[in-house]
């Protein structure tokens, strides 16, 4: 078992309920199928647009599982039903906003309704979490526009050494780590 772990969270009510079929999920892990080129291995989840429900999720990958890094898509646009961004910040030590600065500053450049996702992103212990919007095609737009720094991130919060394809990716590291 690899001890790289990575959670993937799909949070929706419709695909939770099976009204419609989970494309973001499997979009999260082809991405990092294709970018890291250590072992890991996937924790995924498929949940409601609940609150107490994504904390508890969140948590349990964070504190239970032990991934290094989590990883949601969906509900967080501006819609009664969109808690994701709120639910992060209740369980996170840290935000970094600049993650969700810098998905919709690239995201702006695709799609005029980038600027409705509140997504954000943070550290909890050792666990980095990064919420993406609900749109498949957002999965590898925004994590391509932060991916780089994501290793250093990890690297910096006690978790495990991730490598990426560089021809993909190029992991930044500063000289000086
Ligand atoms: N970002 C990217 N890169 N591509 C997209 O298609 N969709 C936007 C936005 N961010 C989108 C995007 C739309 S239409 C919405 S409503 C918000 O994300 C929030 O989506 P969510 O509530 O599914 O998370």
């Amino acid at each position: 078992m690899s001890e790289i772990r990575i959670g993937i969270v799909t949070i929706s009510d419709r695909a939770s309920q099976g009204v419609y079929q989970d494309l973001g999920g499997p979009a999260i892990l082809q991405y990092f199928q294709e970018v890291l080129d250590c072992p890991w291995q996937p924790v995924s989840r498929l949940i409601a647009d609940d609150k107490a429900t994504i904390e508890a999720t969140l948590r349990a990958l964070c504190d239970d599982e032990l991934c290094c890094l989590v990883v949601t898509t969906g509900g967080t646009g501006p819609a009664l039903r969109d808690v994701t961004p709120e639910a992060t910040l209740a369980v996170l030590d840290k935000e970094l906003p600049g993650f969700g600065e810098q998905m919709r500053a690239v995201s702006l450049q695709k799609v005029p309704t980038a600027i409705l996702s509140r997504q954000t992103a943070g550290v909890r212990g050792k666990t980095l979490l990064i919420n993406l919007p609900g749109k498949p095609r957002a999965i590898a737009e925004c994590l391509d526009a932060v991916m780089a720094a994501v290793p250093y991130c990890v690297d910096l919060i006690g978790g495990p050494f991730l490598t990426t394809r560089p021809e993909r990716i190029a992991a930044f590291r500063p000289k000086s780590a």
